[in-house]
């Protein structure tokens, strides 16, 4: 099977990653098997790939009695370090940890300035890092961000010692999305092993119905043109009316070459809830990864500006004509046959509790994160309402149940979520060294730090960059704000260098 898509979106819905017939969809919703960060773009030199590292690392960190370790993949490169030179740290998030960021990234360009030995740890229970012999619900409770946290500070730790370094030397952290709230949260609980942190387009504030993201995703396309903006809406009117009787559904399985035929009694709203999430999603991965610097052949030239050209177009048919063109782009880019909307099937695939190549990509992981530490639910429920509401919170809590079973309710997310936000201070975080990164038309920065008056915790919000854009390389196309931002990400580390 293949997982071409280097589209990484930290969505709550996973589904598609572990979905061998819906590669396609991967890109759409899923984060893929990389997390929420992308794969830089390797350059034309060739490189060698640093090779995969264990770590030996406790299971429960919070448990004194309980001495059970497991392996963490890790990875370093000490090419650009120079003696009593710094160490960075690259922290995994919800995915594979991808060798190619050891010789790519912007993080990799400060290295060399500041002669850098760089790290890379693999978040637990994504990729190879395998805490437990499966993913049951039972062995998943070791599975959190306090627990990765503290992964992150036995590491330090660790290497510290083995590489007998000065108590001098000063750790640098680096994350993306997910990645960068763990960098953040790492300065703010361990600065006496976290000297500063870089913190990309990290969600500080845990929040269940993460509705503004289609807002943004909205107010994307509504700068290309308002016309585009109400095509999608008149689109998904269409959509709505159709499915509402047996011509209009044959239409549909038609027109956007779905997998199954929609049940004709109309029992089956979780299915109809997928699909609507399904093509919504088109958008959103289209906007979180507008035009950055990501490895993707297959779609990186498919822009807003690309599907909006085609959402005008009058000559491609209806609105909902033109909503099943871009759908059906998507399925050609991603060579897929079909469409695949059942909800059940996405269910099966996420209750599969083996370490399949599909689990190392941590759909049902990141679900789990989200059912119990974060929520960050992209629901349909903004007003006004671009998706005529189809996939409110409701459809997200019934996976969670579906998925991990019945106490994985609402009311437990409830408190899981009250309990980040407590055990980390959401937008109030206290820190100093800390950069908070920003890009207007990533979704994710609602529920980042995008304004700060803490000179020593500033905040650089980019006008119109995507999600993690800073972090990928640079190219000459790079838009002045984000060569600026990342002149600004250099200075900074070099002041907390200085400092002691
Ligand atoms: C580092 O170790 C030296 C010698 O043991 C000690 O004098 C110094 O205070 C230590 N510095 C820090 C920052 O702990
Ligand atoms: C994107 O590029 C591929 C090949 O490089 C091409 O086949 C495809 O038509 C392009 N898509 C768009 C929307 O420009
Ligand atoms: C997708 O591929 C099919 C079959 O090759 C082709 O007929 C169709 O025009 C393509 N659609 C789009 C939107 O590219
Ligand atoms: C879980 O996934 C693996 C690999 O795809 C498969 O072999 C196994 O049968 C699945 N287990 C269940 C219970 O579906
Ligand atoms: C952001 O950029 C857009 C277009 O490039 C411009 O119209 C807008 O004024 C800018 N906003 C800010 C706050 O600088």
């Amino acid at each position: 099977m293949h997982f071409n898509m280097q589209f990484l979106l930290l969505l709550p819905i996973i589904l598609n990653i572990i979905n061998i017939s819906t590669a396609w969809r991967t890109f759409l919703r899923g984060r893929s098997k990389y997390g929420n960060l992308g794969e830089p773009i390797l350059s034309s030199k060739t490189y060698v790939l640093p090779e995969e590292q264990w770590f030996t690392q406790y299971l429960d960190h919070f448990n004194p009695t309980d001495a059970r370790v497991w392996k963490q993949k890790y990875f370093v490169n000490s090419n650009f370090y120079k003696p009593n030179g710094p160490i960075f740290l690259m922290i995994g998030a919800e995915g594979i940890a991808n060798a190619k960021w050891m010789v790519e990234g912007q993080w990799i360009e400060y290295a060399k300035e500041f002669g850098a030995m760089c790290f890379y740890l693999e978040h637990r229970y994504y990729g190879k890092s395998h805490p437990t012999p499966d993913l049951s619900v039972k062995n998943l409770i070791y599975l959190s961000s306090q627990q990765a946290l503290a992964d992150l500070a036995y590491f330090i730790q660790n290497i510290n010692i083995g590489y007998k370094f000065s108590n001098e030397t000063k750790w640098i952290v680096f994350g993306g999305s997910y990645g960068g709230s763990l960098a953040a949260w790492m300065r703010a609980k361990y600065p006496h092993l976290v000297h500063g942190a870089v913190s990309t387009s990290g969600p500080l504030l845990a929040q269940i119905d993460f509705q503004e993201y289609f807002v943004v995703v909205a107010n994307a396309l509504k700068d290309y043109s308002q016309k585009c903006i109400d095509t999608v809406a008149e689109a998904y009117r269409e959509l709505n009316i159709l499915l509402h009787h047996v011509a209009g559904q044959q239409k549909i399985e038609k027109r956007f070459k779905l997998c199954d035929p929609i049940d004709p009694g109309h029992t089956k709203r979780m299915d109809i809830s997928n699909l609507y999430e399904t093509l919504a999603s088109n958008f959103a991965g289209i906007v979180q990864y507008n035009k950055d610097n990501r490895q993707s052949s297959q779609t990186a030239n498919i822009t807003i500006e690309t599907v909006c050209d085609i959402l005008v177009d009058e000559k491609i048919g209806i609105p909902i004509d033109r909503l099943a063109y871009i759908s059906n782009m998507m399925l050609n880019t991603t060579k897929e046959k079909c469409l695949d909307y059942r909800y059940g099937k996405m269910i099966r695939e996420l209750r599969n509790i083996t370490w399949t190549s599909e689990q190392a990509e941590g759909g049902r992981q990141w679900m789990y994160q989200t059912c119990t530490e974060f929520g960050f639910y992209q629901t349909s429920t903004a007003k006004p309402n671009l998706f005529s509401d189809t996939f409110p919170v409701k459809f997200f809590i019934q996976q969670c149940i579906d998925i991990f079973g019945p106490r994985y309710d609402i009311d437990l997310l409830k408190s899981g979520v009250t309990r980040t936000n407590i055990l980390y201070g959401a937008l109030n975080l206290q820190v100093t060294n800390v950069v908070f990164v920003h890009g207007s038309v990533d979704p994710w920065h609602v529920l980042g730090i995008t304004t700060s008056s803490n000179t020593q915790a500033p905040a650089i919000y980019i006008n119109g960059t995507a999600h993690c854009a800073d972090m990928y390389p640079s190219s000459e196309n790079d838009m002045p704000q984000l060569k600026e931002a990342r002149i600004q990400i250099k200075d900074l580390i070099k002041q907390w260098l200085k400092s002691s």
